[in-house]
């Protein structure tokens, strides 16, 4: 029922951030992965200066030690694993110094806050096009303060920004207001990849009942979703 295999958006290393808090929830939700049509990951811890301030190197030695205990419990995934960057100077600096563990061939996973417009959007986008990185946007459905969906996304995608919708917003997990912007970007045909963002168990309950009801058939003949097309990196 998966129309594709390969996931870019998830929080699985343990202890990490705010995802899976230790190795056995991390290998239960890898298992349920699995069962869902998944065989391929990046999992992609946060980085955010306030509060995850994750190395590549610890995302790197995290995601050794995942993949060594999904492969003791015979658990068949490939695994690697990049970062959820959160936009902040921060971010900036990585990019500055080429130190950003990007999904699949150069996309740069980026959020920003829910609810405030990030100051200096445009101009970091910018940024981080010029030195070599694609802008990926993770859950552009998610952000409060996106209130002309057209102007907004539209600006973005002028700048070269591709979309990472989460599949459990169409389901209503994070609300209306995702739900309605993500079936917009559907329409629009806006949509590059779809992502998990898996945290915790009931986000994985809801992401199968969401696959097994079919809702994302329509959504795969309006959009040209590029998840199985990723190269995976050696991280
Ligand atoms: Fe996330």
């Amino acid at each position: 029922m998966l129309p594709f295999s390969t996931d870019l958006h998830s929080h699985l290393i343990p202890g990490i951030d705010d995802g899976a808090v230790d190795m056995e929830e991390s290998l239960n939700l890898l298992h349920r992965l699995q069962e869902i049509g998944y065989r391929r990951i990046v999992t992609t811890p946060h980085v955010m200066a306030d509060s995850y301030r994750n190395s590549s190197q610890a995302i790197r030695e995290g995601c050794r030690i995942l993949r060594q205990a999904a492969q003791n419990q015979g658990i068949e995934m490939e695994i690697s694993a990049a970062a959820e960057y959160y936009m902040d100077e921060e971010l900036l600096r990585r990019v500055k110094a080429k130190d950003i563990l990007t999904v699949g061939e150069g996309y740069l996973l980026f959020e920003t806050s829910y609810y405030s417009h990030p100051l200096y959007l445009e101009q970091n986008v910018y940024e981080i096009a010029a030195s070599g990185y694609r802008p990926l946007m993770a859950h552009p459905e998610r952000y409060r303060y996106v209130r002309e969906p057209e102007r907004f996304y539209g600006r973005l995608r002028e700048l070269g920004v591709v979309f990472q919708v989460n599949i459990n917003s169409f389901g209503g997990h994070y609300g209306d207001d995702a739900r309605k912007k993500a079936y917009w970007l559907a329409e629009k045909g806006w949509i590059t990849f779809l992502g998990s963002d898996l945290h915790h168990r009931r986000q994985a309950e809801f992401l199968a009942e969401s696959v097994a009801s079919g809702l994302l058939v329509p959504i795969l003949q309006k959009n040209d979703i590029l998840n199985d097309t990723l190269q995976f990196s050696e991280h």
